[in-house]
């Protein structure tokens, strides 16, 4: 773990605070990016599996043809997530369950798909957490994360350093950068990176698409 990674206690408990909450204020502000992340996953369709379901926000981007796995580490915000289950508006959605990324309990080669939206960027080892999203999802299946990715340059880049400082306790992570994920699919020879793109309507999030490939990648 690097010094600027969060904690996943630190994580827990901001999100036992975000709970009650959580749709109200994350789920118009983040719309566009998990609709876009629903949508590349649906592209793929079968069995997805949503590392940090949160609430369920995203449950109504998916609908027939695909079959929904949840998880989180957060009861409270699973919590949230079994209540829009039990509505019956989403029979598409199979289960959720209480698990850390960091070691999920699903066999290997599990998903067709596996999608993260704004989960990547705060837990404590995000290689660890992409490694078992490769273990976990088929090969010629998808990994699909949605984020706000560090801006690098300019007046952007200096307000997301100092905000990181600030919101740490919150749970969030604004200067982490894409060459962190670039760098773990590099080292890992069964990867190849298929989409990196901005999201509308204004660019705020970067949706990045890897793919776990059948075989040993060409140098
Ligand atoms: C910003 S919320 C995103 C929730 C949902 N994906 C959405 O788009 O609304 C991040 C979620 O990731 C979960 N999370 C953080 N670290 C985790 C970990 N190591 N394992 C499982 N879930 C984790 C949090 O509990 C929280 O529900």
């Amino acid at each position: 773990m690097t010094s600027t990674d969060l904690e996943t206690s630190v994580v827990a408990t901001a999100y036992a605070r975000w709970a009650p909450i959580y749709d109200a204020v994350c789920g118009p502000v983040m719309v566009m990016g998990r609709r876009a992340a629903a949508a590349a996953a649906r592209s793929v369709g079968g069995s997805i599996l949503e590392v940090g379901v949160g609430t369920g926000l995203s449950f109504d981007d998916y609908g027939a043809g695909t079959e929904i796995t949840g998880i989180d580490m957060s009861a409270p915000m699973l919590e949230k997530a079994r209540a829009k289950m039990a509505s019956g508006r989403y029979p598409f959605v199979r289960a959720v369950h209480q698990m850390d990324a960091h070691h999920m309990t699903f066999p290997d080669a599990t998903f067709d798909c596996v999608v993260a939206q704004f989960v990547i960027t705060l837990v404590a080892n995000p290689e660890q957490v992409l490694s078992e999203c490769h273990r976990v999802v088929k090969p010629g299946g998808r990994i699909i994360l949605v984020n706000h990715l560090y801006s690098e340059v300019g007046l952007a880049a200096a307000v997301e350093r100092w905000a990181a400082r600030k919101t740490r306790k919150l749970g969030l992570r604004p200067e982490f950068p894409f060459a962190r994920l670039q760098a773990w699919a590099q080292a890992n020879e069964r990867t190849v990176l298929v989409e990196r793109r901005k999201v509308a309507p204004f660019g705020i999030y970067t949706l990045v698409c890897f793919e776990r490939t059948a075989g040993i990648r060409a140098a």
